[in-house]
């Protein structure tokens, strides 16, 4: 096990501080709340730098915890005070309306600057989900848009804390503002807008007190736009319980996460260090761990006996019927190091990789850069959906689609878990099956942003 060290991430000279604090919004049912997408500054590097010009909801970052009831109406109420600039929210995960995806063109017009938009649904499945715009997405989720929906269970499982911890990853100048390469060409073709600097919860090595005993529901949620965090802890027994919201039908024991981009894991997490002492959630680094968050232990013990967890109340999907199931084959091309030699299709056109790279594009799926005109899949209500997602690239992706979660398949073609976002490493081939339910346009796309926007996206169209 290497050495943890509160260094790397930090920007250059930064010290090491752990801070405490958290924002959670409680939602009464019918009035809509508000989300205000507006400019504003945060300390969110430590408190020798200046604050950090930003973009959030409401003034913070991450935006503000929204909970509701799982299957009661939500209303909120989306405004736009973005400079020159529309924007939508995605909400990720969420089974719901096509009209409430927030995909701007797709499912709604761009709300404006001055405009507002309210999203409506009663969302279905208990969980931990996030928000985040669908438009100019690597900016504006680069800069501080985004925040966590929780839909909660009507008997949540019992725990002593119920705790979010939003992971991102911020590309910081030196002197603590967002730096704005956002298109960058390298990050396009490479593994995407990585940054220098790391918040839980927008705060360095963040920290919480608890007490030794203490069983604690911890809520993962990886807001970066590229990187993967695998994380390991000390002083901490953990079992996942629920990934991308949905709950594992037994809790499973393990020593290390991975979380890709936009994934979420659920896990119980029963605090073993002694009392006086600390808890630590560490990313695994080459260059030696790095502490994302500390769980300081006070001087008491709580003293519950206590077994392995149970499961949490499942989310009832339909079962996609694999002896019916139509197969569909996705295979992911490009990026440096291997390209795109036979050229792709983009905006109808045959293109080679010299035009491809002036129109900014380097990635595609079946050979096609950005979106196409077809859907890679049409399907009717009811379908079973077999999809074989191939990466033949040199860079990981992590697959999101929109409106449904998926059986991730075992390589011997059993079911595995539900997911909605599936991180499939290079020359690995991972299928997905689900059935489709709500009639509309789903997007299909890479949630590492730069992948999207240079050439990973694609669409399904579901019919009634
Ligand atoms: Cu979380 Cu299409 O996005
Ligand atoms: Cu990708």
């Amino acid at each position: 096990m290497s050495k943890l060290t509160r260094r790397s991430f930090g920007i250059t000279g930064l010290a090491a501080l752990g801070a405490f604090g958290r924002s959670r919004t409680a939602i009464a049912a019918p009035d809509p709340i508000v989300l205000k997408a507006a400019p504003s500054k945060a300390q969110i590097a430590p408190s020798d730098y200046p604050e950090t010009a930003l973009w959030s909801y409401n003034g913070r970052v991450p935006g503000p915890e929204l909970r509701v009831a799982q299957g009661k109406m939500f209303r909120m109420r989306l405004e736009n005070a973005l400079p020159e600039q529309g924007t939508t929210i995605h909400w990720h995960g969420v089974r719901l309306p096509n009209a409430m995806d927030g995909v701007p063109n797709i499912t709604q017009p761009p709300v404006m600057p001055g405009e507002t938009f309210e999203y409506r649904f009663a969302p279905p499945d208990a969980g931990t989900f996030w928000y985040h715009p669908h438009m100019n997405s690597v900016e504006q989720i680069s800069r501080g848009l985004s925040g966590v929906l929780i839909v909660e269970e009507a008997e949540p499982p019992e725990v002593d804390r119920d705790l979010t911890l939003v992971i991102d990853d911020w590309r910081m100048t030196q002197d603590a503002q967002i730096h704005d390469s956002f298109g960058d060409r390298h990050d396009l073709s490479h593994a995407g807008r990585l940054g220098n600097y790391v918040t839980v919860n927008g705060r360095f090595q963040w920290g919480e007190s608890v007490r030794a005993g203490d069983r604690l529901r911890l809520r993962l949620v990886n807001t970066a736009t590229a990187r993967i965090f695998t994380m390991r802890a000390e002083g901490l027994r953990l079992w996942v319980t629920a990934l991308d919201g949905m709950p594992l039908a037994q809790p499973l024991e393990v020593s290390e996460l991975t979380l890709a981009p936009a994934q979420r894991i659920d896990v119980i997490a029963d605090v073993t260090a002694e009392p006086s002492s600390e808890a630590l959630l560490a990313s695994i680094e080459r260059g030696g761990d790095f502490l994302l968050a500390s769980f300081v232990t006070g001087n008491q013990q709580r003293r519950a006996k206590r077994g392995s967890p149970a499961p949490f109340p499942p989310n009832t999907h339909p079962e996609p019927d694999l002896s019916e199931a139509r197969d569909v084959a996705l295979v992911m091309e490009g990026g440096a190091m291997r390209g795109l030699p036979d050229g792709a299709l983009f905006n109808g056109q045959i293109m080679g990789m010299r035009a491809l790279v002036d129109n900014e594009q380097f990635w595609a799926f079946n050979g096609v850069a950005g979106m196409a005109e077809a859907p890679l899949i049409e399907a009717r209500v009811g379908e079973t959906i077999r999809i074989a997602i191939e990466n033949r690239t040199a860079f990981p992706h992590a697959q999101h689609l929109h409106g449904y979660h998926s059986r991730l398949l075992e390589p011997d073609g059993s079911m595995g878990v539900w997911r909605d976002t599936v991180l499939v490493n290079p020359n690995e081939k991972r299928e997905i099956a689900f059935v489709a339910q709500t009639p509309g346009d789903w997007m299909f796309h890479c949630h590492m942003l730069s992948h999207q926007i240079a050439g990973m996206m694609t669409w399904i169209r579901v019919t009634a």
